[in-house]
């Protein structure tokens, strides 16, 4: 990711804006930790001021008298110094607990962040991951959020008690001599005009250095990803080479920062010791030419606080340059937070029971505030549907399907034709542009999306396994399904037999990625998973495209006996899968073509007549 980049799109306003929506944030986690984390902060600046403060009164009226004292009598400059130990132990106890503070609560915002930014991502729609990388996503869980979490732990409350510091170091000085102030000013100017010169030239090299970092990162993950197409194609040579160029790049921009990084850091820290020697030999001047006259003690605290005025201007820079790198990738957060949900209009949702005779109803909410169940049968129309992913390109055109309950209906077609797109309007991942789908005769916007969506079972073409045991992922369509069912959906879509030869049998843990299964036995599962849902439609999208013929036959068997009575959708290029169907939907770049059965539609000697006898090939 690059940040600096992400910073230079950022103007004060927004930045600001972005800060105070965090300060709510904070905020509302935990109002008492801040309050006291700001009590604290002010406590610990002020506390090594008036203790610096409090050198003038220890020297003077103190320490001085001892010397003139025939017999000194140290109580009064131990009692002073008790005091001193209790100024500073308050500074150190406030200073120990704001970081502490400050500490547990950005655990606490994160885990919160964390929290709102997963929840959020699973109501964004569909079309949202279609137009960010899930690389990009993850950024913001990652790199983002850490350095969010930096802040609110670190900067911002250094940067708070820096400015406090330095605004209370200033005051003091002033009280103690004005011309002494007006010097560390002067010398102070002078070695910032070099500090800021050092830092421009480092911070732009770092810059650079970070955008190389975020190129070398994505080429390696990409290396990673295309691992075998590399070594298929003997590309390791070439794919060295771009690793070596994005490398070489990074070290030369490491070099930069770092060379500028070295000279200004010895710079910065030496500059407090460098004013610290100046103004010792100019307050000593001062003291013995009379021309300001300065009291020893004074010029004691005057020495103390001189050293603590460089400190907090160095570390305020430094803290400002996190903050913004951080509200950089808070925006990025909130970014994410307050992209629309999809939106659900629907009322009326679906609901197990036999109560009306049938296993899933339909409650619909009546006018008179009653709720009236309806059985689900499964009539599926399509009338007149256009849809289009992007404004302007449209993918389907006035497409019209009558599934009728319990019949099995076939889309066939080339790739790319606009198979999947069916499914996905039907299953609302997205929504048409034009026409109608009903459900039961109800307009599927009424139908909340969770329940539609529960109501099909559906393998998509992408097969998805999750991190987990065999019958874990099984259990994934049904939750409540006992080790029974699970075992009998294996055996339905005949991925108990595969199962059987694992070392663990169902309890073998797969890879989120199903890494360790072949591509038909991950099918396997996928379609076990939605014959467990037991859900009154049915949608396959290629569900049996990576499985062997025979197999598939058996599955097809099984699944046969499962679809009966149920409206199912299957989409295969392999014909053999659906000549049996009640009615086949040739799709051509986004058009039905043809329909029918598959014997009127060999009658018709169109389109599926060539493809089912050969002469056209699926591409
Ligand atoms: N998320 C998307 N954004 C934009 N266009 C898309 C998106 N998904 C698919 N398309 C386009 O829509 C068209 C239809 O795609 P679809 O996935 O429905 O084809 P298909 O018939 O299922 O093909 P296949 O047999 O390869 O699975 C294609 O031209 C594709 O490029
Ligand atoms: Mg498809």
């Amino acid at each position: 990711m690059d940040q600096a980049i992400d910073n230079k799109k950022q103007t004060t306003g927004s930045r600001i804006k972005i800060l105070m929506r965090l300060l709510k944030l904070v905020n509302s986690t935990s109002p008492w930790m801040l309050i006291i984390s700001m009590i604290t902060i002010v406590l610990a600046a002020a506390s090594n001021v008036i203790g610096s403060l409090f050198i003038e009164r220890l020297i003077n009226d103190y320490i001085i008298p001892l010397t003139k004292e025939k017999v000194p009598n140290y109580g009064p400059l131990a009692t002073a110094i008790a005091v001193m130990f209790g100024i500073y132990t308050i500074g150190f106890l406030s200073n120990y607990l704001f970081n502490m503070l400050m500490g547990v609560l950005a655990q606490k915002v994160q885990f919160r962040v964390r929290n709102e930014m997963f929840t959020h991502m699973e109501s964004l729609p569909i079309s949202y991951f279609d137009q960010n990388e899930f690389g990009d996503i993850m950024s913001r869980y990652t790199n983002d959020i850490d350095t969010l979490m930096q802040m609110i732990s670190q900067s911002i409350p250094q940067f708070t008690n820096s400015a406090l510091s330095l605004t209370f170091v200033v005051v003091a000085m002033f009280s103690l001599s004005w011309q002494l102030t007006g010097f560390s000013f002067i010398i102070f100017a002078m070695s910032f005009v070099i500090v800021r010169f050092l830092t421009l030239r480092s911070s732009h090299y770092f810059q650079v250095q970070q955008k190389k970092l975020g190129q070398i990162n994505g080429y390696n993950e990409e290396m990673l990803n295309g691992l075998k197409v590399i070594k298929v194609f003997s590309h390791e040579p070439e794919s060295k080479a771009g690793f070596d160029k994005y490398n070489e790049e990074l070290r030369q921009a490491s070099g930069k920062a770092n060379t500028y990084a070295t000279i200004l850091f010895p710079i910065m820290g030496n500059m407090g010791n460098l004013l610290y020697v100046l103004i010792a030999f100019v307050g000593g001047a001062t003291a013995i030419n009379a021309w300001a006259p300065l009291s020893l003690g004074a010029i004691g605290s005057f020495l103390q606080l001189s050293k603590q005025f460089s400190m907090p201007i160095a570390q305020i820079s430094q803290q400002l340059n996190s903050i913004v790198m951080a509200l950089a990738g808070a925006e990025r957060i909130f970014n994410l937070e307050d992209q629309a949900s999809e939106v659900d209009n629907g009322d009326v949702t679906i609901s197990r029971g036999a109560e009306v005779g049938s296993m899933w109803n339909w409650n619909v909410p009546e006018k008179d505030g009653s709720v009236k169940k309806v059985p689900v049968r499964g009539h599926i129309i399509f009338d007149h549907v256009n849809f289009s992913y992007v404004p302007e390109h449209p993918i389907l055109h006035d497409i019209s399907i009558n599934a009728k309950p319990g019949m099995k209906v076939a889309l066939v077609g080339e790739t790319g034709a606009g198979k999947t797109t069916i499914s996905n309007m039907w299953n609302r991942f997205y929504d048409i542009d034009s026409g109608k789908i009903t459900y039961d005769g109800i307009p599927i916007k009424q139908i909340k999306k969770d329940d539609l969506r529960r109501s099909l079972s559906i393998v998509l073409q992408e097969t998805h396994l999750f991190t987990g045991t065999i019958m874990d992922n099984i259990r994934f369509g049904n939750p409540e399904a006992s080790d029974d069912d699970v075992y009998q959906a294996a055996k339905l879509s005949h991925a108990d037999e595969f199962i059987h030869d694992l070392d663990h049998g169902y309890d073998t843990v797969i890879d989120g990625d199903g890494g360790d299964l072949s591509q038909g036995q991950m099918q396997l599962l996928s379609i076990a998973r939605a014959m467990i849902a037991d859900e009154p439609v049915m949608i396959l999208d290629e569900a049996t495209s990576s499985i062997d013929t025979k197999t598939e036959k058996m599955v097809q068997a099984g699944m046969d006996n499962l679809l009966a009575g149920r409206t199912s959708f299957v989409i295969a290029h392999r014909l053999s899968t659906i000549v049996n169907s009640d009615l086949i939907l040739v799709l051509d770049h986004g058009h039905i073509i043809e329909s029918g059965n598959h014997e009127e539609l060999l009658k018709q000697k169109g389109y599926y007549y060539e493809l089912y006898t050969g002469k056209k090939e699926i591409q």
